[in-house]
């Protein structure tokens, strides 16, 4: 059975980005998957410090304790980690962006800093509706995969929803809902 994380990186917990998130999950739970959801805004999560002395406790990577210690168990075990944000200024949101700098802490328990493979999806919701609007995201989302060797399984960003319950209705979230089904399948 796949195993799939999902970091909710959006403070608004019935906001656009999370109709996307039920979306995507419904297909992967319908194609058998195990789907975990991390709502980061319910969580304490501190920035990374960038002490580089993590790693020692393969419990407890990181040397701050704080709730990454609920995260980091169900990380190492999935399969499939999907980042969900709003767009932030042509990015993640803080909080999304905290904790997946801390996932680092992860990497440190390997002595040559390799992180696990893992797949990846992006999905996103913001007020601009342009490819080039979402371009800046989508190249630092690749260049972060490039860089952890991770599969990219899917990007969907459904553009022009700016205010809560925007999305009600929007095509894009049958995209989550085909993207979870295909993604959820063993
Ligand atoms: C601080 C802030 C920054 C934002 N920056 C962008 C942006 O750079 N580009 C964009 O298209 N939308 C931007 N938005 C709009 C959000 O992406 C949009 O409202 C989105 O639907 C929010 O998702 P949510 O309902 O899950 O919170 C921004 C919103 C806020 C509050």
């Amino acid at each position: 059975m796949k195993k799939i994380v999902i970091l909710n990186g959006s403070p608004r917990l019935e906001g656009n980005t999370v109709q996307m998130i039920r979306e995507f999950r419904r297909g992967a739970e319908e194609a058998g998957a195990e789907v975990t959801v991390f709502d980061l805004k319910r969580m304490d999560i501190k920035t990374c410090l960038g002490c580089c002395r993590g790693g020692k406790n393969p419990d407890s990577p990181c040397v701050q304790k704080d709730d990454m210690e609920r995260i980091y168990p169900a990380y190492e075990q999935a399969d499939v980690l999907v980042l969900a944000s709003p767009m932030y200024y042509w990015s993640v949101t803080a909080i999304l962006k905290a904790a997946f700098d801390r996932l680092f802490a992860v990497a440190e328990k390997d002595p040559g800093l390799r992180n696990p493979r893992k797949d990846a999806v992006l999905l996103m919701a913001s007020e601009g509706d342009t490819e080039a609007n979402f371009k800046p995201v989508s190249d630092y989302y690749h260049a972060l995969l490039s860089h952890l060797r991770w599969n990219n399984l899917g990007e969907v960003n459904c553009g022009g929803v700016m205010n809560v319950g925007d999305i009600s209705g929007h095509p894009k979230l049958a995209d989550c809902y085909r993207l979870g089904l295909s993604v959820g399948k063993d």
